[in-house]
């Protein structure tokens, strides 16, 4: 907010591997669609660990193959993000939880979704799972459900601004 743009915060919890993947595909999505003037994006992670690193090498690795450039450095989502974002846009249940504990209130409430939920093929409450762990398929998952997420994301906020 402030310089006219819709402005989008994805959040995971270390924001290290899935809220930047979903920031550099829906960044990728803008520009495909010529938006890039009208729409800015960002990401945070609820915990603090990561903060002032580059996103995981595996996010970045399996993000490259597919033309996607992260280049997000970790940082904790703050109560302030609440006055500068149009959309603040989880990756799981227990972000969606501890975002929503920083609410003020109803206004900065309304602000909150889980990715998932613009996907008109994930079931209710669907998430996006955590690869930190995992294997390296979870990274292309990760990239697979971001896409469609973000997909779904961009049609609402296109029809809801009128772009
Ligand atoms: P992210 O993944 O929330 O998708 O960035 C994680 C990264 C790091 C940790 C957990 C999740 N961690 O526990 O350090």
């Amino acid at each position: 907010m402030g310089n006219g743009m819709i402005q989008i915060c994805f959040v995971c919890l270390g924001n290290i591997c899935r809220s930047p993947t979903a920031e550099a595909v829906m960044q990728s999505l803008i520009e495909e669609a010529g938006l890039e003037e009208h729409i800015e994006v960002d990401s945070a992670g609820t915990a603090a660990y990561h903060e002032g690193e580059a996103a995981d090498a595996r996010s970045r690795e399996f993000a490259q193959r597919r033309g996607i450039h992260i280049t997000s450095i970790a940082r904790q989502f703050k109560v302030a993000d609440f006055d500068r974002f149009d959309y603040v846009v989880t990756m799981d249940q227990s972000n969606l939880r501890n975002v929503l504990r920083l609410a003020r209130n109803d206004a900065d409430r309304a602000k909150v979704s889980m990715l998932r939920s613009f996907d008109e093929a994930s079931s209710e409450g669907a998430e996006v799972p955590d690869p930190y762990y995992g294997g390296p398929g979870g990274f292309d998952e990760v990239l697979d459900i971001c896409d469609a997420g973000c997909r779904g994301l961009l049609k609402r906020v296109r029809r809801a601004h009128g772009m």
